[in-house]
């Protein structure tokens, strides 16, 4: 089975064509992703409306040329890859997947409406599919073809989803049978590191900075921000405090490379603790051996192998997986990978979409 999937929730326009293997992994056949970042580079976040343009500008050049590299063939003329586009569409794909929800509304009816569109012409089944779920599924996307660790994530297993929208903590008892334990009062863990980036003066998305400058930072114990709601017994966070006192602390303080380094490195750690502690616990308390990672946060190296020492300490044998980076941040493979592993066509004209859809 091979699904062409669409996601256009934030930022990013991409598509991708997914395989499923007789296991449970998913093999990516393509994944092509346009990204409007200088243009939210330049204005320090993202404007929707600018967002929503410009995908309208690359959704169909991602489609084309998704569905060209799965099948290996080289670009041509547009009017050569438009009939080669249709024609894989046509003969090669057995159904459509697209986000719905949550995301800006501007992004997602870009996506979701050129998805209908190509599902009514080409008269293909579409799966509308949760973002959010999709992130964590993103780790049965198969990454090495001798011995994929992947395909042995078992259930129960507890899904933490850290992105610039989302902080979620979730019990997976199966496929569809799943339970929201707690998540972020107030901003996410990846938008408390993007506003924080601002007062540092850091580029737009800041988290990746962020992660390169606290392995740079010297005498990194000299500043420390409170984890916040590190002791509480939920599953819940709350990082706008943070923010808070982050920029109270460098309104005093002249921002110098060295300092920039030392304040990346406490924010990280403040962040990070307090999700390290929470996710383990909920394993812990619910018995689960996986903890499986999702959303542009969890590429962040430091996170990883922070939960992995955490386990290690307590001696828990808990195992830790996370998407390669490309998997990690938006993209529209996991989104097919979320909808080969739980094929459930709807009509093409009941898909709509649902900036706040949550999980359902
Ligand atoms: O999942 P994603 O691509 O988009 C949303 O669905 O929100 O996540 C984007 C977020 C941004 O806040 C970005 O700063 C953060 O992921 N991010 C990182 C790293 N790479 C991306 N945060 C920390 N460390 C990273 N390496
Ligand atoms: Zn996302």
């Amino acid at each position: 089975m091979k699904i062409l999937s669409v996601e256009t929730s934030c930022d990013e326009t991409s598509a991708a064509v997914v395989e499923k293997n007789d296991g449970k992994s998913v093999r990516v056949l393509s994944n092509v992703t346009a990204t409007s970042l200088a243009i939210h580079a330049a204005t320090g976040g993202i404007i929707p409306e600018n967002a929503a343009r410009e995908q309208v500008k690359y959704i169909i050049p991602v489609i084309v040329e998704a569905l060209l590299k799965s099948e290996n063939v080289k670009p041509g003329s547009n009017s050569e890859n438009f009939i080669r586009a249709k024609q894989i569409l046509n003969e090669e794909t057995d159904a459509l997947a697209v986000t719905y929800g949550p995301g800006l509304i501007g992004s997602l009816l870009v996506g979701v409406e050129t998805a209908k569109t190509l599902s009514l012409v080409f008269d293909k089944p579409i799966i509308p599919v949760n973002h959010l779920l999709a992130h964590l599924f993103a780790n049965f996307i198969q990454t090495s073809n001798i011995y994929d660790p992947r395909s042995e994530i078992k259930y129960p297993f507890i899904g933490l989803i850290v992105s610039g929208g989302h902080t979620d903590l979730l019990l997976f008892k199966s496929l569809t049978d799943y339970e929201w334990l707690g998540g972020t009062r107030d901003d996410a863990a990846g938008e408390a590191l993007d506003k924080i980036g601002r007062l540092l003066n850091l580029p737009y998305p800041a988290g990746p900075e962020i992660e390169r400058r606290s392995a740079l930072a010297k005498d990194s114990d000299k500043i420390k921000f409170k984890s916040p709601l590190m002791e509480t017994e939920d599953f819940d966070f709350s990082f706008s405090g943070l923010k808070a006192e982050v920029s109270r602390f460098v309104k005093n303080e002249k921002l110098t490379n060295r300092l920039t380094n030392q304040v990346s490195r406490a924010v990280q750690t403040a962040i990070f603790d307090v999700l390290i502690k929470k996710t383990i616990r909920a394993a812990k308390v619910y018995g689960c051996s996986n903890i499986v990672l999702g959303g542009g946060v969890a590429s962040n190296k430091t996170l990883l192998r922070g939960i992995e020492l955490g386990i290690r300490n307590n001696e828990l044998g808990i195992k830790v997986f996370a998407p390669e980076k490309v998997y990690a941040t938006d993209n529209a493979a996991m989104i097919g990978s979320y909808a080969l592993l739980n094929y459930k066509p709807v009509d093409w004209h009941k898909v709509a979409a649902n900036p706040d859809l949550y999980f359902v």
